[in-house]
């Protein structure tokens, strides 16, 4: 059993053999503010609804051309009634007005908020107006669920700070800030990325810039639960990891209780607000699993705060090649799927409905118990479907393809944003990997990037798995074709993982693909975390199989679900893809015209014939293990 202490010896050494010491071997990076576990909980002023938004394609609200500070005319983030002043000015000059401006719903990417910003990318001026409650006893916290890819923020013309990540939640405390009437809250979101960025400009799907989850104002006492890590341990008892943020936070009497496990603590936090609970339960916990996703409220009382979340208590590790959950083996019966809503014309804007449309489809469709949720933290809303809804989960950050490697302020940047992705999450049952890349290009620089960002997430959260899609090598052998996972980063993780494309990608016959043989080590378990063929829903073509009919979609299927039988360790697959997604570099005419088509549905949700081909060999695989 790999528990936690070897794990992190482990990890260590990874550190060790990659040489990890020149990379800065600072403490760990943590989100630039408040954490607010379970945010989307607490009760607050949803300001979801009616924005202004402008496009500002050479950001001249941000910098003047001649590279100061935006000029007058220009500063959409002024606390300005710009229709006020020319009026009481005619010779004022202003060239914009965000009072004035177009009106758009949020959240949601800026692609629909009108056909000209279909393919807009660059800089985009949001403005929300509102009154809000005013108590100088709470303290007021700012919270974004994401917005993609910067933001800076201005409330009543005053500077809040600049996030990067299109994927983790971000907040700001405006405590005393705040005004009852007319609030002016400004927010400059850039979809421009460099190699420098997390993804990088170059990525097989649509950016979707914007401010595409909720807006919240939350109001808070002096002082309140910033974060709580509650889960069970491999012995049985109840961990629960508090932090208080505020003024009496240290030597605070705390009151944990889980009514339905009849637990009830006691305990007070030290001179940093912090309180580690190991408690034993006194009734039998009903353990989450796909099977029986049980979920319990857990609540924390600390000074005037009240806080609780909606936790699963299970446990995962692994042994030899398998993978446990509570402590039997499990198959990951699984699909991967873009944070991209069902419909003709979707804009990542995710709600509860829209996730549990996905999730249901592909567990009561396929018969699915695992979802890869490519290739970002998708929101909360999906994560707590998959609790709900008995779903395990692997989460990634974007580290995709070709980033920076050597620069150590992208590494600074990326371990900010496992942080604030495993902080949001690490009370969600479902989760059960944390992947730290896609098909990152081997070399000394991502060895060693890649190997940090390993141990962050031991550091964070040592109970879960860690894994990452690995890049594999190929070889002649004995007269057949051979793979190997030719890369350094197996080290590192728990669960090996792979995407592999044979007889979609290069020139290999589907007839040949059920031959190839995998020479994988045997210490870990491994899951395909891709595979895929492109498929036109209604597309058939007369005589030979042709890629992108649904013929041939299935007939990949057949094949690439009979080579996967052939490998021994293999211990799940989430296939490359449950929907049709857009993807701008996906341009066949007729075909794809802008949406990667290897979903097993559409992208309006009719099922294509391999989704049945997956369904049936999951059917076969029920209940093993
Ligand atoms: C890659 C990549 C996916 C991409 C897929 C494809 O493996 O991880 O993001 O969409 O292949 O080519 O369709």
């Amino acid at each position: 059993m790999l528990n936690g202490a070897i794990r992190r010896a482990w990890g260590a050494l990874a550190l060790a053999v990659f040489g990890l010491l020149s990379f800065p071997a600072a403490g760990q990076v943590m989100p630039e503010g408040p954490i607010l576990a379970a945010a989307d909980l607490r009760a607050g002023q949803d300001l979801s609804g009616q924005w202004n938004w402008s496009i500002d394609p050479y950001r001249d609200g941000l910098a003047g051309f001649h590279g100061g500070e935006a000029g007058p005319s220009q500063r959409r983030h002024a606390d300005a009634d710009v229709a006020n002043l020319r009026r009481a000015d005619p010779l004022a000059l202003f060239e914009y007005d965000m009072d004035a401006a177009p009106v758009a719903m949020l959240p949601a990417s800026w692609l629909t908020h009108s056909p000209q910003m279909r393919h807009y990318q660059g800089l985009v001026w949001y403005q929300r107006r509102f009154d809000a409650v005013i108590d100088p006893a709470s303290r007021s916290i700012l919270r974004f669920g994401a917005a993609n890819y910067s933001a800076e923020v201005w409330l009543n013309g005053k500077r809040l700070g600049r996030h990067e990540g299109g994927f983790t939640p971000f907040a700001f405390e405006v405590t005393g800030l705040l005004r009852a009437r007319g609030n002016r809250l400004v927010v400059a979101v850039d979809s421009q990325r460099s190699s420098h960025d997390v993804p990088p400009p170059v990525t097989d799907w649509e950016t979707y810039g914007g401010i595409t989850r909720a807006v919240r104002l939350i109001n808070l006492p002096g002082t309140f639960v910033d974060d709580a890590w509650v889960r069970l341990e491999a012995d049985g008892r109840i961990s629960a990891d508090i932090r208080i943020d505020g003024v009496q936070k240290a030597g605070l009497p705390v009151r944990l209780i889980i009514p339905e496990l009849g637990i009830d603590q006691r305990a007070t936090t030290d001179m940093d607000g912090g309180l580690a609970l190991r408690i034993t339960p006194r009734k039998p916990i009903q353990r989450w699993s796909p099977d029986s996703p049980k979920l319990y409220r857990v609540e924390i009382s600390a000074g005037e705060d009240r806080w609780h979340d909606i936790v699963g208590f299970r446990t995962l590790s692994v042994q030899g090649s398998q993978i446990l959950l509570n402590g039997e083996p499990i198959f990951l019966r699984g699909i991967s799927l873009h944070e991209e809503e069902l419909g003709a014309d979707p804009t990542r804007h995710i709600t509860d409905a829209a996730a549990d449309a996905l999730l249901v489809e592909a567990r009561d469709g396929l018969g699915a118990n695992f979802v890869r949720l490519a290739h970002y933290p998708h929101g909360e809303p999906m994560l707590r479907a998959a609790d709900r809804l008995g779903m395990i989960v692997w989460s990634e950050i974007p580290v995709y393809w070709r980033i920076a490697f050597d620069d150590p302020a992208v590494l600074e940047k990326t371990r900010r944003m496992l942080a604030e992705m495993i902080l949001r999450d690490r009370n969600r049952a479902s989760i059960a990997l944390w992947s730290v890349g896609n098909e990152t290009p081997i070399g000394d620089a991502r060895n060693g990037f890649m190997a940090r960002l390993a141990l962050d997430v031991r550091a964070l959260d040592p109970d879960r798995l860690v894994t990452a899609a690995l890049l594999t090598g190929r070889e002649m052998d004995g007269g057949r074709q051979v793979v190997t996972i030719s890369d350094p980063l197996a080290a590192s993780v728990d669960v090996l993982a792979v995407n592999t494309y044979f007889g979609w990608y290069g020139s290999d016959r589907l007839d040949d693909i059920g031959t190839f043989g995998w020479d994988l080590p045997i210490d870990k378990p491994f899951l395909f975390s891709e595979f895929g063929a492109g498929a036109k829903l209604g597309y058939h073509a007369e005589g030979p199989p042709q890629k992108f009919t649904e013929e041939y979609q299935a007939d990949y299927y057949r094949a690439t679900l009979a080579m996967a039988e052939g490998i021994p360790t293999l211990a799940g697959l989430s296939p490359w893809v449950l929907k049709d997604f857009r993807s701008p570099r996906r341009q066949l005419p007729g075909i794809q015209d802008g949406w990667n088509r290897k979903g097993l549905i559409s992208e309006t949700g009719e099922r294509k014939q391999a989704f049945a081909v997956l369904a049936e060999w999951y059917a076969k695989r029920e209940g093993t293990r």
